[in-house]
């Protein structure tokens, strides 16, 4: 079973190993590996067991360590570091020839960035290499938010959580890229395309192409909770099922006499909030003792775009 505590020396020794290493960012936690080590990204794949085509992000803890694996970096990626990193963004950026192939799943541009939290930041500050990190659950399930979540789920696979307290953002960073031009995001993310626009001006969101393994919008399904879980008017879709035996994610509102478990993502209505609970709130809903979850779409705004996307992809 893996040990879960706080020392970054021990994360490095086994790191400096090829060995794969949980660390906490600000968006969810990571499983990290040496990412320019062809046995370590392999161990990620195996791990998680997820497929070789899905591309890794490459985690480092300042500009120099981007341009050691990037090249020709448009201004408006730099306009966009600036303004983000350390944070929930992702950039794809050309990569150079000393990140393998592997890594990137064959493609020419490599997924990076510069996460905020504090061990993970030292950490990195610690390595000669950015670290390979996907989340930290097995592949098509949901992301973990705490050491505990990584824990249950990879605890028999790795040595090794570094723990860093609850994610501060709670769902995975905001990937854009840069298409002639243009600003495009892949995955929408703790970094809201409100506060991207205000950077960079319009952008192109392309989150669909779930079908398309290259794109980095992941699979339709990627958040699958165990319950069946339908999304739309609360109210409405209570009269079609039986209360003991169904849970409710809701956004603000209180629907409690209702059902015999639920779960407000945020009480005063605040997207932000929102983002911090809603995979904590699919993991308990997975544990409780129902069949049915009922939840309701956030408004498009901040956060709440990133939110319901989540909600989307584990309805179906
Ligand atoms: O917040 C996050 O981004 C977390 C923390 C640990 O940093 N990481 C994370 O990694 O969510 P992962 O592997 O679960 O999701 C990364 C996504 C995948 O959907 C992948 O397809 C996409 O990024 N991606 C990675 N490299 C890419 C590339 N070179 N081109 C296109 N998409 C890429
Ligand atoms: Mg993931």
């Amino acid at each position: 079973m893996a040990t879960i505590g706080t020392d970054i020396y021990q994360a490095k020794k086994l790191l400096l190993a090829e060995e794969l290493v949980a660390i906490p960012t600000e968006t969810v936690y990571g499983l990290a590996g040496n990412a320019l080590s062809k046995k370590a990204i392999l161990k990620i794949f195996e791990t998680k067991n997820r497929p070789k085509f899905d591309p890794l992000i490459a985690h480092v803890d300042c500009l120099d360590k981007v341009h050691s694996i990037c090249s020709n970096i448009p201004k408006k990626a730099t306009l966009l570091s600036d303004e983000f990193w350390a944070g929930p963004l992702t950039l794809l950026l050309d990569k150079k020839k000393n990140v393998p192939d592997l890594l990137t799943s064959g493609l020419d541009r490599v997924a990076v960035r510069i996460p905020n939290h504090p061990l993970t930041l030292e950490l990195l500050s610690k390595l000669d290499f950015p670290l390979a990190a996907p989340s930290a659950n097995p592949f098509g399930y949901v992301s973990p938010t705490s050491a505990q979540h990584v824990a249950n789920q990879l605890g028999d696979k790795i040595s090794y959580i570094l723990d860093g307290g609850s994610c501060s953002v709670g769902i995975e960073s905001t990937i854009v890229g840069f298409e002639e031009d243009e600003v495009v995001v892949y995955r929408l993310g703790g970094a809201s395309l409100e506060a991207i626009q205000n950077v960079v001006g319009e952008v192109k969101v392309n989150i669909n192409q779930s079908s398309n393994p290259k794109a980095p919008g992941m699979l339709k399904s990627h958040y699958s909770p165990g319950k069946r879980l339908i999304l739309g008017d609360i109210m409405t879709n209570l009269k079609s099922v039986a209360p003991d035996k169904t849970g409710i994610i809701s956004f603000k509102t209180n629907y409690s006499n209702e059902v015999r478990k639920q779960i407000i993502l945020s009480s005063s209505g605040d997207t932000t909030e929102a983002a911090t609970h809603i995979f904590q709130a699919l993991r308990e809903m997975d544990d409780a003792n129902i069949e049915t979850v009922l939840a309701e779409l956030l408004p498009e705004e901040g956060l709440g775009r990133a939110v319901n996307d989540r909600l989307k992809r584990a309805a179906v």
